[in-house]
């Protein structure tokens, strides 16, 4: 069979728009097949943020109407460095706005209508074009409404009669929940609203819709792939997840190696490598100048980078340093987010000025620095589908204290439990003072200078590239296409009460 024509669809993507590592995750991936040969399409909204270096042609135009209006949807080619095709959907009134998903005071109410047209101007453009994407694959809730159109109104449209669609599901607590009333948005006749389609608890979860109607689905590590089915972290969703159990693998993520390249990284002010980890060294002590902290060579400078979310524990952070000053620590955060962990974390800053530095944004240059310069990463995540941080840490040399959870477990090697070819700590849980025996073993290595620098030495040499992970999504497309399409139940003629 010839190779299959492949179609990324996702909200984010790296280095076009970004607020996590589901960007890292698209935009990595896509390189990762254009250096196999491959050239996959990238879909993605024309957000107002997105640089003007990257806009290239008007291709063409589309008309979608949903929510009780129309919308006239441009469709404009894009300048990719890495390679792949990339499309940029200008959807007016809805997009061109600053933020992704929200603003500080929360999500912008429109979103299931967002998301509604740009699923739908994407599926009328692959129509249009008449050149068939065998996999269209589509990441999250906000593109889960692409497998439930082609299990729907599309199911006999020969545009997609031989595509097969993957889910790629990168955190169930994001699940594009929306009330009954917005229901008619979608364009579905109303039956589709049942507990065995699209209704969860009295509303409808885009989500839950997309894991119901992919032809597979895919989470971004094995491990968490394995916590969805069997326990709360599946949000609610493990029983219908437990029915595509069969459809449902986990692949861990991997990194751009080139973006994240200690030897090369233009963001970096010194380079290092395994065989020569002076400049590792110089980082630090570039990176305490540019945080005001002390140039402390002796002290373990810990760094965190994060979303500041329930979710990655960052009030796990803040209270086991506030108890650990006999570790004589350094520890430097970036991270934005909820207004009640920057509180937290200023009151920290301002109460240890010696010890504690904070910058509140968004600076990829810095997260580049941070991860660098610092000689542990701190990221006890309460749960973690892949996680991005201890993968761009490791290749740094910069040992992860994570919970074994999620990818922070199939990424990070326990130092106790494995002496010889350990990479980092690994908390069982995080409960009690887990998190501050964490940093104390640290705290403690960081003082035996051969046994740190063996420890940096195997974390860096880790293979978190997409080598094997890229090869695992091929061959899953190839067995998507063998089979045929996966056909859900038609829910009951009538509507659930
Ligand atoms: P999540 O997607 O849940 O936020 P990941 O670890 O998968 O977690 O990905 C986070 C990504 O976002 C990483 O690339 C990280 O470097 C980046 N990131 C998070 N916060 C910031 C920030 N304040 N400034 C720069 N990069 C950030
Ligand atoms: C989500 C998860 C994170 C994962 C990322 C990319 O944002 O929270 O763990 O690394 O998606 O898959």
């Amino acid at each position: 069979m010839s190779r299959p024509r492949i179609a990324l669809i996702a909200s984010e993507i790296e280095p076009f728009a970004k607020t996590g590592g589901l960007a890292d995750m698209v935009g990595s991936f896509s390189h990762a097949l254009v250096k196999l040969g491959r050239r996959p399409t990238l879909f993605l909204p024309k957000y107002t943020s997105i640089s003007a270096r990257y806009l290239g042609e008007a291709q063409g135009e589309t008309c979608v109407s949903a929510g009780g209006r129309r919308f006239a949807v441009k469709i404009f080619s894009g300048k990719n460095p890495a390679g792949a095709e990339l499309y940029l959907f200008e959807i007016p009134g809805l997009f061109d706005r600053p933020g992704l998903y929200g603003e500080s005071s929360g999500d912008f109410s429109d979103n299931c209508l967002r998301f509604t047209v740009f699923c739908r101007a994407v599926l009328e453009w692959i129509r249009f074009q008449g050149n068939p994407y065998e996999i269209l694959h589509c990441h999250d809730w906000q593109t889960a409404l692409i497998p439930i159109y082609l299990k729907t109104w599309l199911g006999q449209d020969p545009a997609f009669t031989q595509s097969r669609c993957l889910l790629t599901l990168h955190n169930m607590a994001y699940q594009g929940n929306f009330p009954r009333e917005e229901f008619p948005t979608l364009g579905l006749e109303d039956r589709y609203f049942h507990p065995d389609w699209l209704e969860f608890y009295q509303k409808f979860s885009l989500l839950k819709g997309g894991i119901v109607t992919a032809d597979a689905l895919t989470t971004v590590s094995p491990t968490y792939a394995r916590e969805i089915l069997d326990s709360e972290l599946g949000f609610g969703m493990q029983g219908v997840l437990e029915r595509r159990r069969d459809r449902l693998a986990g692949i861990l993520n991997g990194i751009d190696e080139e973006e994240w390249d200690p030897g090369r990284s233009p963001d970096l002010p010194f380079h290092y490598s395994a065989d020569s980890l002076h400049g590792k060294a110089a980082c630090k002590a570039a990176l305490q100048r540019e945080l005001g902290l002390p140039e402390a060579p002796k002290r373990p400078l810990f760094g965190t980078i994060s979303r500041l979310v329930d979710q990655k524990g960052i009030d796990l952070l803040l209270e086991a340093f506030e108890k650990s000053p006999e570790l004589d620590f350094q520890w430097a955060l970036l991270g934005q987010g909820e207004a009640r962990f920057e509180t937290g974390l200023r009151r920290l800053a301002e109460k240890m000025p010696e010890r504690v530095a904070l910058r509140l944004g968004y600076d990829a240059g810095l997260s580049q620095r941070l991860t660098a310069g610092a000689d542990f990463l701190a990221m006890p995540s309460r749960f973690e589908p892949c996680g991005y941080n201890q993968l761009y840490a490791l290749r740094y040399g910069t040992l992860p204290i994570v919970h074994g959870i999620g990818g922070l477990k199939d990424s990070v090697r326990d130092l106790k439990q494995h002496p010889e070819d350990g990479t980092g700590f690994v908390l069982e849980s995080l409960g009690g003072d887990t998190l501050r025996e964490g940093l104390r073993r640290a705290a403690e290595l960081f003082r035996r200078k051969d046994a740190l620098e063996g420890a940096r030495r195997r974390a860096m040499a880790a293979d978190f590239t997409w080598k094997y992970s890229a090869r695992q999504y091929l061959d899953l497309y190839e067995r998507m296409l063998g089979e045929p399409p996966w056909r859900p139940a038609p829910p009951d003629l009538q509507p659930s009460p």
